[in-house]
């Protein structure tokens, strides 16, 4: 029932806030237990562990790469990320003391799928799967689970399974730094405090929907754009490109922004729009002075930065203020506006919003 929405995905996107409070719930509300969140043997999988490695495709990838900077930051743990597709056709070393976590929303990718089978093969005993449909294969195929809780997703692009599996992946770092003795009591109410705020923010950058449209007339007369970030909102970019291409058809790319004069500045000129993501954090100033060179070339800037980024609109430089910048969590707020861009811009062109075409909701095909 599509209620007052138009598409799935619309109604999708605005039910960001529900969907990420219920998956946080068991944490607001008893704090991190490890063995009741992740399953009965958590707590002690995870103290022995020295490594995790991220399997997964498409969005849920993108939500891996995130999860690196969050468990390398917060637990202190070398974690690797890799598409299940590339990763079962390599010689690859395994580590018995890693912990592989596969992340999916329908539990049912056979890329995915077979990525586990293929570590399990290799030795890894300790799994852990990040599922939002309960019981379906690849939770059954693994040791823990942790079921976000973002309800039936239908549209085609990912939106609010890929919030709802970054709040997931946040607890799984505070849950492995709690096993591994790293998380005072403390830190643990301060990082609760934090979650706490998540899906306010989320609803704040809903919010911001009418000026994301209005980018988004402009959007649908081209046929290419760029997308930036750096550091933890580098898969912020990935995403937003992924989510422009795959329901507006328009050709999407997103690059590390620091990257931009090893090659892809070539691309741009008046007619490339290029998105930024530009919160103020530590790589800010960095953000900016790569935003120079698009200027330069003149390229039309489309700037997602907080209240405190201090941007201020200019000629060919646009700017939308996104939530005030929440720290480690940035990302996850910072999404919302890219799948409310890339949506209104496949409607402006009248493409298939939910079922796009060539695309299947759940892969199970090689
Ligand atoms: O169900 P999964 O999370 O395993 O699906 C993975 C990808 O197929 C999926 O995220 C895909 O990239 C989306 N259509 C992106 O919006």
């Amino acid at each position: 029932d599509l209620g007052v929405y138009q598409h799935y995905m619309q109604k999708e996107i605005h039910e960001q806030p529900r969907a990420v409070a219920d998956t946080i719930e068991g944490v607001i509300d008893n704090g991190v237990d490890v063995d009741t969140l992740f399953g009965d043997s958590a707590t002690g999988v995870f103290r022995d562990i020295d490594a995790v490695l991220v399997l997964a495709s498409g969005t849920s990838y993108y939500a891996g790469l995130v999860a690196k900077y969050w468990i390398e930051g917060v637990a202190g743990i070398r974690t690797d990320v890799e598409l299940g597709h590339e990763y079962r056709y390599r010689d690859s070393i395994a580590n018995p003391r890693q912990l592989v976590v596969t992340i999916s929303q329908s539990g049912e990718t056979l890329d995915t799928m077979e990525a586990l089978k293929r570590a399990k093969e290799l030795g890894h005993g300790n799994t852990l799967s990040i599922c939002n449909v309960r019981e379906s294969a690849i939770p059954r195929a693994s040791r823990l689970v942790f079921y976000t809780r973002a309800g039936m997703e239908i549209g085609v692009a990912s939106t609010k399974a890929f919030t709802t599996q970054l709040v997931s992946l946040y607890t799984l770092a505070l849950a492995i730094a709690k096993a591994k003795g790293k998380l005072t009591a403390e830190r643990e109410a301060a990082e609760l405090e934090q979650l706490r705020f998540v899906p306010g923010s989320i609803q704040h950058a809903l919010n911001l929907e009418p000026q994301v449209q209005a980018w988004a007339e402009r959007f649908a007369q081209k046929e290419h754009a760029l997308f930036l970030g750096r550091g933890i909102h580098y898969p912020v970019a990935l995403e937003g490109a992924l989510k422009l291409k795959e329901i507006s058809y328009i050709h999407a790319e997103a690059y590390p922004a620091g990257e931009l004069k090893h090659g892809p500045l070539a691309l741009v000129d008046s007619n490339m729009p290029v998105v930024v993501i530009a919160p103020n954090d530590a790589l800010l100033e960095k953000v900016k002075s790569n935003m120079q060179e698009v200027r330069a070339r003149g390229g039309e800037l489309y700037v997602f930065a907080d209240l405190d980024s201090h941007f201020t609109e200019s000629e060919g430089v646009h700017v939308i203020r996104t939530p005030r910048y929440s720290g480690v969590l940035s990302p996850i707020a910072h999404t919302i506006p890219v799948q409310l861009l890339a949506y209104h811009t496949a409607l402006k062109r009248g493409t298939d919003v939910d079922k796009p075409r060539n695309l299947a909701k759940s892969v199970t095909v090689e």
